[in-house]
């Protein structure tokens, strides 16, 4: 059987258009999901849209149509976000639809029953754009006197009826398990910040509202909603199939990954853990928070007028190339900064030079002198044999680096190969070859093509459309295409078809 791997993407709030901070979080989910895929697993990966709260209840209101319709039409601008994107999610949970309200509603159950549940009456402030409590110390004031969360938005003073979770009495329980469990906040430095956060101490949870009515109510007791947090949170389960141990998808809980934003790590560190825990349910084995992107160095914003439409993007330079240069550009987890300019250097240098030239001069001289088969390996010499090795190891180190979310290292992993590789064609000077010694020019065009066939396949997940098509002229077949397949070498004199570049330069339009 094949071993099992669980990601998830936080559940967008379908109050805002996706943009590429949305679909930055998805396209890393979908990436390790690719990878894990040809890594031989079975692997789930979840999507979805978080449709109650308040938040949503106003924006619905905004736009004059229950709230109901609104989330019917704005979740499905997510789903195309995944299209355009090319994402290969395996479900897509919406919080409104029927499997996700039992489920939620059981988890309440399981939490009541723990005792780690209260009816009390919360007083104090709320954010409805972070959907969050703060405490006075955390907020900042105004010079007109208002207030404000560290994430910049408005803050209200609320005063009503609430049920409460025990969160103060797991302060401990939730710092042995950080202890217990070193790799599940990532990276360091936010797993650090959690930490201190909850050292601090921990006051117990408003989960349940009464002056709106657009969530989940409470089992027994109506008049109060679910806190939007809480519903959201178990989205992550419920599309498990819970709590029916025999559903489909149940083995895949508890999740591998969830890949989050940092604005919202302390949900998914914090409180997700000790629900899970009060529940008697396993924990999520790792929670990695990115970072932000600013767009040519300032925020992004409705109000600035700068927010870029992931559809914008993929039209204009491509999907791969997007998805590459998304990946690329910043080391995961920091915050970064989108250019165009940095983009459009990344294709032209990265793709279109390093790699599509490679592939490019190589196949094309097989075209030509090789009678368009692919030639036969012959003696390697100590320079073929280092190249080759350094292909070789890509899939392991790639796994490595894969596993601690380290999107960039990997693709530098890849990046020094595909030098060595320009190097070592340079030196070879297979063209030349052609009129000396034919017999060797053969042996060289093979070693290029043998490291180009590792080099696309650990590519794929990236860049999963030009990558097939690279793997189409290498001639390897679809079936043999993920990891494992590497240790077969391809058939002498395999027939390759024409070749045709697959990253094209860009050219930017003057005028
Ligand atoms: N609904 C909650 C998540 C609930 S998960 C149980 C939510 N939704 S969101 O739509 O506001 O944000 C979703 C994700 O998009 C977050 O991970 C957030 O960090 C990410 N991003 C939003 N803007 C971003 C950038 N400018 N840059 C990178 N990621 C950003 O929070």
């Amino acid at each position: 059987m094949k071993p099992k791997y669980y990601i998830t993407t936080p559940i967008y709030y379908v109050n805002d258009v996706p943009h590429i901070g949305h679909a930055y979080t998805t396209l890393a989910c979908d990436v390790l999901a690719r990878w894990k895929r040809l890594d031989g697993y079975d692997v789930f990966f979840l999507t979805g849209t978080d449709e109650h709260g308040q938040k949503v209840e106003k924006a619905a209101e905004t736009a004059g149509v229950d709230p109901q319709e609104f989330t019917d039409r704005v979740s499905v601008a997510f789903r195309e976000m995944a299209v355009t994107m090319g994402i290969s999610n395996d479900d897509f949970i919406r919080t409104t639809e029927a499997r996700h309200k039992a489920s939620v509603q059981e988890l309440w159950k399981r939490l009541e029953a723990s005792g780690d549940i209260y009816l009390g009456g919360y007083e104090g402030w709320y954010a409805v754009r972070d959907e969050a409590f703060y405490d006075e110390d955390e907020l900042r004031t105004l010079p007109d006197g208002s207030k404000i969360a560290p994430s910049g938005a408005p803050v209200e003073w609320v005063v009503e009826p609430s049920y409460f979770f025990r969160l103060s009495a797991w302060q401990e329980r939730l710092l042995a398990f950080y202890e217990a469990n070193p790799g599940y906040i990532a990276p360091e430095t936010r797993r650090n910040e959690v930490l201190s956060f909850v050292k601090g101490g921990l006051r117990d949870l408003s989960i349940s509202r009464t002056s709106f009515t657009w969530g989940i109510p409470v089992p027994g007791d109506p008049k109060h909603i679910m806190y939007v947090w809480l519903d959201a949170l178990q989205n992550y389960v419920s599309a498990t199939g819970f709590p029916d141990p025999a559903a489909p998808r149940a083995a895949f809980w508890p999740a591998d990954l969830h890949m989050v934003g940092k604005d919202i790590l302390r949900f998914h560190a914090v409180y997700w853990p000790a629900f899970l825990m009060s529940a008697g349910l396993p924990t999520a084995k790792r929670v990695f928070a990115h970072g932000w992107w600013t767009i040519e160095g300032e925020k992004m914003s409705k109000s600035l007028g700068n927010v870029i439409a992931p559809a914008d993007l993929v039209n204009t330079y491509g999907l791969d190339a997007t998805r590459y240069f998304l990946l690329r550009e910043v080391p995961f987890g920091n915050d970064g900064n989108f250019s165009r300019k940095a983009l459009i250097s990344r294709m032209n240098v990265e793709l279109a030079n390093d790699l599509g030239n490679l592939a490019q001069r190589s196949l094309s001289l097989i075209a030509r002198n090789c009678e368009g088969k692919l030639p036969t390996a012959g003696p390697h010499t100590e320079e073929d044999a280092t190249l080759l090795a350094a292909a070789a190891a890509l899939p392991a180190q790639l796994r490595s680096r894969l596993d601690v979310q380290g999107f960039g290292d990997a693709l530098e992993d890849v990046w020094k190969v595909i030098r060595a590789g320009n190097g070592y064609i340079d030196r070879q000077a297979p063209w030349a070859l052609k009129k000396t010694d034919i017999a060797r020019m053969g042996h060289v065009l093979r070693v290029l093509a043998d490291v180009l066939r590792t080099v696309a396949t650990v590519l794929q997940p990236v860049m999963p459309t030009s990558m097939a098509k690279m793997l189409d002229q290498l001639g390897v077949p679809e079936t043999a295409r993920d990891l494992a397949a590497l240790a077969t070498p391809l058939a002498d004199g395999t027939p390759l078809p024409a070749p045709q570049g697959v990253f094209p330069r860009y050219v930017e339009e003057v005028g």
